[in-house]
């Protein structure tokens, strides 16, 4: 099955999220499954700098919303990646979304509506003599694809929506109708119409032909109340055509140099000079995260001295939210023995935190999948976790159930509040002064499959069902 996957983000071009890595991982975990994944993306500066002159014209879009474009073909490891380039949209400094001064570019509909007319056009016309048989489209930035292939009057080639999260939902005000080239007959509350608003996610939502989520349990909760924001009645009309589909994480990447417990403990001894946290009795945890309400964050700070008086340290990686990032660094200057902070974005030091941590912390309020905590499974660096979205399908939680059975794969809290999370970094205290217990647990996370095989051949099937149904 030939499918172009349309993403805003891709590793190893640009990232700021979970959705860069799986963007990037898919085409070649999907290959061996007779999928040929070609991919979409938009040419910012830096990815056109990086790619972009070398890379030649294959297709001429003419004017898209203001200014000409055209598709340039560059490669994604083994596989076509194709270049949306259109300088008057994506030509600037800042970021994907938000440009030098945090803000939403405002021209954000018209940047993400081009990615998806694109898309349709391409669609429609073939490029390089290939023709997509099915779109793959990443979050509310590709959700307007199926509206215009509906438009260009493209028949044959189906769609999946991929919701990574549903908290941006590319939401425009309704005079940019025009603007934007959309039906106005589909501007309804049937259609993409939300609250008097365009909103790309829905759009997506209403008019793929599948719609997706990365994980089991998140695709039950979008359709609730509590974490659909809005989407949840869309969604659940969906019925089976709504699935949830686990991220896997790269394998090449993310692999532990180490095997045993003394490599692990000169990562940890390494990672400790590096944060200038000295020897201590408790284990090492750390975060690596956006720095957002989603990520529970200012949950931790709250339960830390559960953490701390018991004699276990933390290390941060993170950027984002301004008052977080203060909040964490006053948590730092309390703490100088038990806290210490970057802030910044870093896959370097990411990769020696997972390595040389004992535990990650990832206590979200709601986590679509989250790929961290994976990445402390592969490594033995033990996942304490919300039980929520992703997290809740990916470890097994010391219970004694799970412990009587040996099986345990790391710590799981609910409600998600400071107090039970407090608890369970008491448990995690207490695990680690039993090494032998922590050491079952840290050989179950190693052994657990963190990586694509069996979600590449769930979205390989998906894929070969909609191409023959
Ligand atoms: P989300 O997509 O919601 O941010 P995920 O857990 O799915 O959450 O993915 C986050 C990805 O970004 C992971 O690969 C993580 O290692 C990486 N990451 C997040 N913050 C940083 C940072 N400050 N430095 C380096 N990598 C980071
Ligand atoms: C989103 C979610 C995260 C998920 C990632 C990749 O950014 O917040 O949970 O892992 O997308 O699907």
């Amino acid at each position: 099955t030939r499918v172009l996957s349309v993403a805003s983000e891709c590793v190893p071009l640009i990232k700021t999220g979970g959705l860069a890595d799986v963007a990037g991982a898919l085409p070649a975990a999907l290959a061996p499954h007779g999928v040929g994944m070609r991919t979409l993306l938009p040419g910012y500066r830096g990815v056109m700098a990086a790619q972009g002159t070398a890379a030649p014209v294959v297709a001429e879009l003419g004017d898209l919303f203001g200014g000409p474009a055209r598709i340039r073909r560059a490669a994604l490891g083994e596989t076509a990646l194709y270049l949306l380039d259109a300088p008057h949209l994506f030509d600037r400094d800042g970021g994907p979304y938000l440009g030098p001064d945090g803000k939403d570019w405002p021209d954000n509909p018209q940047r993400f509506a081009a990615l998806d007319r694109a898309a349709a056009i391409i669609a429609r016309d073939g490029i390089e003599g290939w023709r997509p048989q099915v779109l793959h489209l990443h979050d509310w930035q590709a959700g307007l694809a199926p509206v215009y292939l509906r438009q260009l009057g493209v028949r044959d080639v189906r769609t999946l929506l991929t919701i990574h999260n549903v908290a941006f939902q590319g939401l425009a005000p309704a005079h940019m109708l025009g603007a934007l080239q959309l039906p106005a007959h589909l501007f309804t509350p049937q259609g993409f119409e939300y609250w008097g608003r365009i909103s790309a996610l829905k759009a997506g939502i209403v008019f793929a032909d599948k719609v997706s989520t990365v994980s089991p349990t998140y695709a039950e909760e979008l359709m609730t109340p509590e974490f659909g924001m809005g989407m949840e009645g869309v969604l659940a009309d969906r019925g089976a055509d709504f699935i949830g589909i686990l991220n896997g994480i790269d394998l090449k990447t993310w692999t532990p140099p180490y095997s045993d417990t003394k490599g692990k403990a000169r990562a940890r001894a390494a990672l400790r000079a590096e944060f200038g946290l000295p020897e201590a009795a408790g284990p090492l945890c750390v975060v690596i995260s956006r720095l957002s309400e989603q990520k529970g964050l200012d949950l931790l700070i709250e339960a830390l001295p559960a953490l701390i008086e018991n004699g276990g340290q933390l290390a941060v990686l993170g950027a984002g939210d301004p008052a977080l990032e203060a909040a964490l660094r006053a948590a730092a200057e309390r703490n100088p023995t038990g806290v210490a902070l970057r802030i910044g974005y870093d896959e370097a030091l990411a990769h020696r935190m997972i390595e040389g941590g004992d535990a990650i912390l990832v206590p979200s309020r709601f986590e679509p999948c989250g790929l961290t905590q994976m990445y402390g499974l592969r490594y033995g660096t033990l996942p304490v976790v919300s039980l929520t979205g992703g997290l809740a399908d990916t470890v097994i939680n010391a219970s004694a159930a799970a412990m009587g059975a040996g099986v345990a794969t790391g710590l799981q809290f609910h409600p998600v509040t400071a107090q039970a999370l407090a608890r369970t970094l008491e448990r995690l205290v207490a695990l680690y002064r039993q090494p032998e217990l922590w050491q079952g647990m840290v050989a179950n996370a190693m052994a657990q499959p963190v990586g694509w095989d069996a979600s590449a051949k769930a979205y390989a099937d998906l894929f070969n069902s909609m191409t023959t149904a």
